[in-house]
């Protein structure tokens, strides 16, 4: 069976009914709405361009412009996510827009999120290592490029180079936080006799940008929707105060990745609720992230959680009556894919979600319990989807982009249930598009962002080094050994 269908609405006593109502309350986010964040989010991009720069880093990346489809090169590309590690060598072919990958995927352990630097870099060695023994054995490493996506905010003097600004995601890692994060890696590479270079370090979100234009020249946006979120797009050197007195030419492209998952740290638009808040006095980075904590996988299932654990203390005996809920009250128990299931039990009787709360929480809901839960998780994955369309809505604006592809990805975009036809009509709500009119901002699946973007970074840095533009290079000796 496809799609959801709800129970019958009369079978639920009335006190849980007002509840589903006031939840319905907290987290719905109307057009209205929609449209005021996106007037302030407008404005929040634009000052993050300026020389006074704001909430939002809008990161200068020193990606100069999309490829032409004909790049070509063997790459090494290192993708340390939230969640996992990736390690992939990755050949752009001579044919327009083709590539081979190899890769392998290791899961970043939970205890790296808050352990050291040294146990960060020594497992991300670990890793590289494994996958060159097993691919490269008696290769000529140092000829060999790599593109390091490392999806954190950083800032870049350099494209072979990148200062953490600070931490995001759940990580919490002394030590690295203010400075660069290219020569440690570089370092513990060397150590361990692979000496290989940092091409370029990149951020997943400008990696999906640069990888689906690749493909598709009607790509102008490249977001994730997953552990964070975040969007990169092209602009104008000329339209970055920021750096205007290094005199580059103003019609000259530049990737900037906003890093807007710290839209309104300020909190003067968005819709916080009081889970929001708890999220963020408990999280590692009080303050910090604001959207990203309402918006972002990782936070998704601690919201649900919060919902829960608020209807058990201040309303005791309205749900869960008599069980032991004790489970429930582990933060971060819960994550996005346990409301994704929820959305997507096909049966009427809520049979599926019954099942998942008995396994997981060892509590068994009533069916007008299943009902209410069903109707929370709906109303959280919307109220994400909706204003995870702000933020593209907010680079169109900014742009006078009138129509355009958004390549998204990340595991809420791929994995969470309705997340895409919730952020388009979001979009056609916020944009006015008439009901009769196509979608003119299409969101679509990306190409592979931190690997194939990574490379053709890389391989673009290279190219425009080789033709004497060497805007925002640091070591050049190092660029030259590779070409
Ligand atoms: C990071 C960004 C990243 C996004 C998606 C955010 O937490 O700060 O750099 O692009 O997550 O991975």
């Amino acid at each position: 069976m496809v799609g959801a269908i709800l129970g019958s609405i009369h079978d639920i006593p009335q006190n849980l009914l007002q509840q589903i109502k006031d939840f319905e309350d907290t987290f719905t986010v109307d057009s209205t709405k929609l449209k005021q964040v996106v007037d302030h989010f407008v404005k929040e991009l634009e000052k993050g361009l300026s020389v006074e720069g704001g909430n939002i880093p809008m990161n200068v990346t020193w990606v100069l412009g999309f490829p032409d489809g004909y790049e070509q090169g063997t790459f090494l590309a290192l993708d340390m996510g939230g969640t996992n590690l990736r390690v992939c060598e990755i050949t752009l072919t001579d044919e327009k827009g083709a590539f081979d990958i190899t890769q392998s995927k290791y899961k970043m352990p939970d205890e790296l999120r808050t352990g050291t630097a040294e146990e960060l870099w020594e497992y991300i060695a670990d890793c590289l290592q494994q996958f060159i023994e097993f691919h490269h054995e008696n290769e000529d490493l140092a000829k060999l490029p790599l593109g390091f996506t490392f999806s954190y905010p950083a800032t870049q003097e350099y494209i072979d180079h990148g200062i953490l600004q600070r931490w995001t995601k759940g990580f919490d890692i002394d030590g690295v936080e203010g400075q660069d994060v290219v020569p440690p890696l570089e370092e513990i590479l060397k150590k361990r006799g692979l000496p290989i270079k940092v091409a370029a370090l990149i951020n997943d979100t400008t990696g999906t940008l640069i990888a689906s234009s690749y493909t598709d020249s009607q790509m102008k946006i490249g977001c994730i929707f997953g552990t964070g979120v975040n969007a990169a797009y092209m602009e104008d050197v000329g339209s970055v105060p920021k750096i205007a007195h290094l005199g580059l030419p103003a019609d000259m492209p530049v990737a900037i990745n906003c890093e807007y998952g710290a839209f309104d740290n300020e909190h003067v638009v968005l819709p916080r609720t009081e889970y929001d808040c708890i999220i963020d006095r408990d999280s590692p980075r009080p303050g910090q992230q604001a959207f990203e904590k309402m918006t972002a996988g990782l936070y998704l299932g601690e919201i649900f959680r919060l919902a829960l654990i608020d209807l058990l203390d201040s309303r005791p005996g309205l749900i869960f009556n008599g069980q032991d809920t004790s489970k429930l009250r582990k933060p971060y128990l819960l994550d996005a894919s346990f409301l994704a299931a929820i959305e997507e039990d096909p049966y009427e009787n809520l049979s599926e979600t019954l099942d998942l709360f008995e396994r997981q929480l060892g509590i068994r809901p009533t069916p007008p319990e299943l009902e209410l839960v069903r109707r929370l998780a709906e109303l959280i994955g919307t109220r994400a989807a909706r204003l995870s369309a702000c933020g593209v809505a907010a680079i169109c604006k900014k742009k006078n982009i009138e129509s355009c592809h958004v390549g998204a990805d990340g595991s809420v975009f791929t994995k969470y249930p309705h997340f895409k036809a919730r952020g388009a009509q979001a979009l056609r709500e916020i944009l006015d598009w008439a009901p009769s009119e196509k979608d003119k901002v299409s969101i679509m699946a990306a190409e592979d962002g931190s690997g194939v973007g990574a490379a053709l970074i890389a391989a673009l840095t290279l190219k425009r080094v080789k033709a004497g533009n060497l805007a925002g290079i640091r070591n050049m000796a190092d660029m030259k050994t590779l070409l």
